[in-house]
């Protein structure tokens, strides 16, 4: 089955996938290669236009990356975004003037001609831009099609196919953007608007047939949405009708999950979804581990480190009964890969996250990673078409070191069940509003902080329960939602009868910065 695509060569954006998403909204596939990709690579994937991506260098630059001009020899439509305007314009024989330095901002942008781009677009737009080089000589036959007070916003040739902009329509900032991505792949392009969830699960799985071969493979899962559809994906991948999967997907309970989370995952993932997995119950080994430890690093360093160890038996058990296994499946998405890129330079460790980083070099193994180039919606799009259960697919976002985040001071298997049982009121009452979907994370903290109460006629001395809710896009800002007065007073109710050695909630009302959104 052959999908045409827009491919988005890469010259180094941080925006370059972004593009990609937004064209993809559009049910038209697209994918991002580097800016050096030879041109059999690129008409593999069946282009029918090509999008430069914008990037930090200059054209004149030493080492600027420059793409193979034949790229813009395909005959299909070539849209230039920022720097990807000025190789445009230096590779077919303009002049672009070096900037001392780059700007981003807003602008105003101002149509000076018709064009097919801009199409249902208004003539002044606002836009975020990206002030660097120009374009001081156009090309021979491109026109100016818009402008800023003082630069060129956008210029084509729309004989030979080439559109190109200054700005940055992919990003938020830039509110009619997204139109004129869509102007471009579906009107100028002609691109089919086909491109379903579905088509991405034939053409990974086939992928995933043809690296992993014969091999076996394994997954870390956690029970979330991230590594439940790569586990799916890839079991779809690695198993034939009459054979068993060659993935073993392998499930921890550290201790620290949420109430009944160790069940209730095994039963969608086994035995609901078919899933090969071998649950560890490895509460013991964890509590030994984090016994008196109550500096926040350090729990999650042991956490992190024990969930290294036991996945390494495992692995070992697995490899003694089922033959060598070569692969690790990590259900990556594309924000984390740009988390993890240092291209802001060494920042400083604000807490160490801990998934199941360190496995693939510990075990020699290679990775698949089949959501790298997919963002939090998409994957759950690609879930949903994969038939798989809402309740995976909704669930809110849960930290690797689970509750012992949430377990301020030591972390004890009696505190950890009281906080179960908090954080089971909670979310079952953000449920019951009807806004556990709105809402980006809902829990409960338990603070080693002891207070003196009363409950019928005796005194009580007990914890204290922090309620926490907080929207956010990405986790890397947050605002603490204002809950109904009535769902709060649900819960404190709640709390404070149905879980003995609690007498006191509070709700946080610190957004993100200056606080974060887990407690530890
Ligand atoms: P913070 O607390 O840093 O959290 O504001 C931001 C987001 O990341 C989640 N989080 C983690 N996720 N492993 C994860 O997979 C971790 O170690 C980890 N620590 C925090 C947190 O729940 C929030 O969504």
């Amino acid at each position: 089955m052959e999908t045409q695509s827009i491919v988005v060569l890469d010259f180094g954006a941080q925006y370059s996938q972004l593009i990609a998403r937004r064209i993809r909204e559009n049910k038209v596939f697209s994918v991002v290669l580097p800016f050096n990709a030879s041109l059999d690579e690129i008409r593999s994937y069946s282009p029918v236009g090509i999008v430069l991506s914008g990037g930090p260098s200059s054209v004149y630059d030493e080492g600027a990356p420059h793409a193979d001009k034949k790229v813009l020899e395909l005959g299909v439509p070539v849209l230039g975004i920022c720097y990807g305007l000025q190789f445009m314009v230096y590779a077919l024989g303009g002049k672009v003037r070096p900037a001392e330095k780059r700007e981003y901002g807003h602008a105003t942008v101002e149509r000076v001609a018709d064009s097919r781009l801009f199409e249902g677009v208004p003539k002044v737009l606002s836009v975020w831009m990206s002030h660097g080089d120009s374009a001081e000589e156009l090309p021979p036959g491109f026109r100016l099609t818009a402008k800023t007070a003082n630069a060129v916003a956008a210029v084509e040739n729309a004989e030979q196919k080439m559109w190109a902009v200054q700005f940055h329509p992919e990003v938020h900032h830039t509110p009619l953007g997204a139109d004129i991505l869509r102007n471009f792949a579906l009107k100028i392009c002609g691109a089919p608007p086909t491109w379903t969830g579905q088509h991405f699960i034939e053409s990974t799985v086939a992928a995933v047939k043809a690296q992993v071969g014969k091999s076996d493979a394994i997954c870390a899962l956690s029970g979330g949405v991230d590594s439940s559809v790569a586990a799916v994906l890839v079991d779809r991948a690695l198993r034939d009708s009459s054979a068993k999967s060659k993935l073993t997907c392998v499930f921890v309970n550290n201790g620290v999950l949420r109430k009944n989370e160790f069940e209730k995952v095994q039963q969608n993932l086994r035995d609901n979804l078919g899933l090969h997995l071998v649950a560890v119950d490895a509460t013991e080994r964890f509590m030994k581990k984090l016994a008196g430890v109550t500096d926040p690093e350090t729990k999650r360093k042991i956490i992190g480190n024990e969930f290294i160890a036991v996945f390494d038996d495992e692995a070992r058990r697995i490899e003694k009964e089922e033959g060598k296994v070569d692969w690790l499946v990590q259900g990556t998405l594309y924000p984390d890969v740009i988390e993890s890129r240092s291209v802001r330079g060494p920042s400083q460790v604000i807490k160490t996250h801990h998934n199941v980083g360190g496995l693939p070099e510990k075990m020699k193994l290679k990775l698949i990673e089949p959501l790298k180039d997919l963002f939090k919606d998409e994957v759950r799009r690609i879930g949903r078409d994969l038939g798989m259960p809402e309740e995976i697919l909704q669930r809110q976002p849960f930290p690797g070191p689970g509750l012992a985040v949430r377990i301020l001071g030591e972390v004890t298997k009696e505190r950890a069940d009281m906080l179960r049982d908090c954080d089971e009121i909670v979310v079952g009452e953000i449920k019951k509003a009807g806004l556990y979907q709105k809402i980006w994370q809902s829990f409960a903290v338990l603070l080693p902080v002891m207070s003196v109460g009363v409950m019928g006629d005796q005194r009580t001395y007990a914890y204290t329960c922090a309620v926490r809710a907080v929207h956010s896009e990405d986790g890397m800002t947050a605002d603490w939602v204002p809950l109904p007065y009535e769902v709060l007073k649900t819960i404190s109710n709640r709390i404070v009868n149905e879980v003995r050695g609690v007498n006191r909630i509070v709700y946080d009302i610190t957004s993100k910065p200056p606080g974060t959104i887990e407690w530890e």
